[in-house]
């Protein structure tokens, strides 16, 4: 089963809305297998998004992922990145369709609300940055047969 990192920036907590965002993913199906919060330091985020070092946003983007705490989660699932990209929906809030988590959720590009893996290579490494092998939770849903 494929595995994607997800996060929830700041402004999910600071708008109260983690209870929304999260079930996005869970009614359609993704399994939960690891979930922490907490405020990152500098450093890890740099590390998340050293891909983006030194492109105009690149400072702001850093600022408000700082700005208070996130949730960090790992989803379980077939195909688990490319779905969990289609419910978050595009980068540009100008084109994220309404039904996405950003099309409903985020009027700013940069305060676009949700992180996810881009690709499963990807996913591997901010998985590793955020999380050790111990703090994923492997869990059977046979009570859940329609997933
Ligand atoms: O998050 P996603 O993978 O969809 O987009 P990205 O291209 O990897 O960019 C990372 C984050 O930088 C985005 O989610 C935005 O928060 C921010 N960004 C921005 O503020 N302005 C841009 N023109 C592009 C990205
Ligand atoms: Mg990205």
């Amino acid at each position: 089963m494929e595995r994607t990192l997800v996060m929830l920036k700041p402004g999910v907590l600071q708008r109260r809305i983690v209870g929304e965002v999260l079930s996005r993913f869970e009614r359609k199906g993704l399994k939960i297998a690891a979930l922490r919060l907490l405020v990152l330091d500098r450093a890890v985020v740099e590390a998340h998004y050293r891909e983006h070092a030194g492109k105009e946003f690149y400072e702001k983007l850093l600022e408000y992922t700082l700005s208070g705490p996130v949730i960090l989660l790992i989803l379980e699932g077939e195909d688990a990145v490319f779905m969990v990209r289609r419910l978050v929906g595009p980068t540009d809030v100008r084109e994220a369709p309404p039904g996405t988590i950003r099309g409903d959720y985020a009027y700013r590009t940069r305060l676009n609300i949700v992180h996810a893996s881009d690709s499963p290579a990807n996913a591997e490494r901010e998985i590793a940055l955020f999380f050790t092998p111990q703090d994923i939770v492997t869990w059977k849903d046979e009570n859940a047969p329609w997933f």
